[in-house]
């Protein structure tokens, strides 16, 4: 079973497990990451193995700095300015990976490209101190809704790792935004936790979207699923079925509800975001037949948040 150490005093533990080839759980400012050593092998084994993850769908190296970044993968000038803007914080950079560099195959799974990510706080801290990346996807049971709290990690993955650092919940919610960048071109694979207009502000051109077939290829199948069913865009709540709501008027039937959560009763998606899995989870505990979802505005994290529920929608495997 997992021990729970508070972020302020797990350092040296976490170091010393990470050392270890061992899988830990740390908090970053978007989901709870699922961290180990990105340069030893039997260590990212095992973060499959915990997660129960397909071994083809590659991992984020994450990294202290772009210093380090550097040592892993070539950044060209857009890479660069995005980097430099961003980061520490929820963005993922998909770029060349250099050869021989020390990195695990395991985490980008034989592609000749690599994801890598600077994250606030703990994780920077842990990483600095280990000299090397860690690879770490959301600590959540592949497939599963992702971890933004230590006590939903415990209860998603408690059984299977020997750490959860807490950190409290985690303030933005939704995982970090990925963009490929290919020469100068920009390509979102992932909506996350930066708005693409946000991005595109800072780099000065359009994000492309979704022409090149699957390129994250995590982002095909059903995911984030809770063990109810999810019913998107809902007018109307039916017989039984559990509420989650968003801004300040309710749909038609929702007094009938068995159960309501509201992602932000003022309409604000950044708030909205940071509650997001939190209360999927919550409803999902009330055991109604399915979960009925108002509908969230397409604009900045709203196309996040709406990438996110569409998978959890999405018929289960
Ligand atoms: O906020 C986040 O990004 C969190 C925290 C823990 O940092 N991590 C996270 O990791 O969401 P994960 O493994 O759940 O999602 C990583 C996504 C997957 O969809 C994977 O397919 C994609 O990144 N990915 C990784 N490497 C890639 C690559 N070289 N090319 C394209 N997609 C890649
Ligand atoms: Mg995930």
């Amino acid at each position: 079973m997992a021990r729970i150490i508070k972020e302020e005093e797990a350092l040296e533990e976490a170091l010393r497990l990470a050392r270890g080839g061992l899988p830990i759980a740390i908090p970053t400012e978007t989901v709870y990451g699922l961290a180990a050593d990105a340069c030893n092998g039997e260590a990212v084994a095992r973060i499959y193995e915990v997660k129960g993850r397909p071994r083809f769908n590659p991992l984020i190296a994450h990294v202290a700095d772009i210093k380090m970044a550097e040592r892993f993968a070539s950044l060209s000038p857009a890479a660069r300015l995005l980097a430099e803007h961003f980061w520490p914080g929820p963005l993922t950079l998909v770029l060349p990976a250099r050869d021989d560099a020390g990195l695990s195959p395991l985490v980008t799974a034989g592609l000749d490209t690599v994801a890598l990510r600077c994250p606030k706080g703990f994780g920077a801290r842990l990483i600095a101190a280990l000299g090397r990346p860690l690879a770490a996807p959301s600590a959540n049971s592949s497939g599963k809704v992702s971890g933004t709290s230590a006590q939903a990690v415990e209860r998603d993955l408690g059984e299977r790792i020997e750490l959860i650092v807490d950190g409290g919940p985690t303030p933005v919610g939704v995982e970090s935004t990925i963009v490929k960048v290919e020469n100068e071109e920009l390509v979102l694979l992932r909506p996350g936790g930066i708005a693409a207009e946000d991005i595109e502000a800072v780099a000065g051109k359009p994000l492309q979207r979704g022409a090149k077939g699957i390129q994250a290829p995590g982002m095909m199948a059903s995911h984030y699923a809770p063990d109810a069913p999810v019913r998107l865009n809902v007018s109307h709540v039916e017989a039984d079925e559990a509420l989650l709501a968003f801004g300040p008027e309710r749909v038609e039937g929702a007094e009938g509800a068995r159960a309501t959560l509201n992602l932000s009763p003022s309409g604000d998606l950044r708030e909205a975001a940071t509650n997001l899995f939190a209360h999927l989870l919550a409803l999902d505990a009330a055991r109604a037949r399915a979960i009925a979802v108002e509908p969230v505005p397409m604009e900045g994290l709203g196309e996040a948040i709406n990438d996110r529920l569409a998978r959890a929608a999405a018929p289960r495997q």
